[in-house]
């Protein structure tokens, strides 16, 4: 049973280890994935840069202290550098980037100057919305024909940053362009059985269909569960800005495939085409995406939905058994949460700790601990 006290105790696991890390990550960032649990401190020109900040503004909501507001505000210098001179911001993960820093920033203190930041990240942004296709171009060069039209479900979580720029500034070029994004997303990277594709392409010559393909899952027609993650948290966002009601519906249908594909402890392996038995990696982070998106639903189904209550025992099922998977038992870790998998294709971050696995580990028990207005 998950009580308030177990939260509080992983809560304060979590925050202690933040507090251990912050002279070692002051200006620089956690690499995006740890080598035998310990991460080295690199620069700041990663797509995943923006989650230790994250998790500073959530230890400081949480327990408020000098040391993380003064690391805060040298990591805030860091992210407006970036932004100034466009440090490898050829790419969507600027949403991921920038939610976490700016506006995460401006929400908590109504810092102008992280306001400031944030449209102009989401002007950055927009550069990648193709207007035939309608979609935000994922990776790669704009001229780069292999990439053009690609749009992949973990852009889900860029969208915020544009919806930001519209709420603040009432232009309504960003809204479109992710309204746009969000439901041909919906359209084309869900599958009928509701599993997901990591990524599609649409035709930028004429705005068609093309085709679903993976790069981080098994095969393209399986189901990379960190993209399924995406999808079960990224959606529900949308709806918040939207109140597109269909949105939620989505989320619900991947959650349902999600949950049923599950080994018997509720830690997803790296793609869903694993079950139980299966001595392929698990994929921590996935959990800990899930547990977030599941109780974003969750908030947002009525209590005479009997899925409202299905959702939230279930991420606190999968929250008790992620309590198995940190690095308690690794005390020199710098890490959180272990057995996180970046891309088993690609053959990096296998079995490790996982900046964002990190990060939506203590969203999730912030989220399970008290009420929060999300950052996304
Ligand atoms: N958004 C990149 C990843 O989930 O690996």
């Amino acid at each position: 049973m998950l009580t308030k006290k177990r939260i509080e105790q992983e809560i304060d696991f979590v925050y202690n280890k933040i507090v251990d890390n912050l002279e070692a990550f002051e200006t620089k960032v956690p690499k995006a994935v740890s080598t035998n649990y310990i991460y080295p401190a690199v620069e700041n020109a990663d797509w995943t840069d923006g989650f230790w900040i994250g998790m500073l503004h959530l230890a400081q909501y949480y327990q408020p202290d000098p040391r993380i507001q003064a690391v805060i505000t040298k990591q805030l210098a860091v992210f407006k550098k970036r932004l100034d001179e466009e440090i490898v911001l050829n790419h969507h993960d600027i949403g991921f980037l920038y939610s976490l820093s700016a506006i995460a920033d401006y929400r908590e203190n109504k810092t102008a100057s992280s306001r400031d930041m944030a449209l102009r990240a989401a002007d950055v942004l927009m550069r990648r919305y193709n207007e035939t296709a309608k979609v935000l171009q994922a990776w790669g060069d704009l001229s780069d024909k292999e990439q053009q039209g690609r749009m992949i479900i973990d852009c889900n979580m860029n969208l915020p940053l544009l919806y930001f720029a519209s709420n603040e500034t009432g232009n309504l070029i960003y809204r479109t362009a992710a309204e746009n994004h969000v439901k041909l997303a919906q359209k084309y990277l869900i599958r009928e059985d509701y599993s997901t594709f990591h990524t599609f392409y649409m035709d930028i010559e004429t705005g068609e269909p093309r085709y679903g393909a993976t790069a981080q899952g098994f095969s393209d027609d399986s189901c990379w569960s960190r993209g399924q993650a995406w999808g079960i948290y990224g959606f529900p966002i949308s709806y918040t800005h939207t109140g597109d009601v269909s949105l939620l519906e989505s989320a619900s249908h991947l959650a349902d495939y999600y949950l049923s594909h599950l080994p018997a402890d509720k830690v997803a392996y790296w793609d869903l085409i694993f079950t139980e038995g299966s001595t392929e990696e698990r994929d921590t982070s996935a959990s800990a995406i899930t547990v977030c998106g599941l109780l974003e639903l969750a908030k947002h189904l009525p209590l005479t939905d009997e899925r409202k209550k299905r959702y939230e025992e279930a991420a606190m099922e999968i929250m008790e058994n992620l309590f198995n998977y940190t690095t308690k038992d690794y005390p020199e870790s710098n890490g959180l949460l272990v057995q996180g998998v970046y891309s088993k294709p690609g053959g990096t971050g296998i079995n490790e700790c996982t900046t964002w696995g990190d990060y939506f580990y203590f969203e999730a028990l912030i989220r399970l601990y008290k009420s929060w207005a999300t950052y996304w």
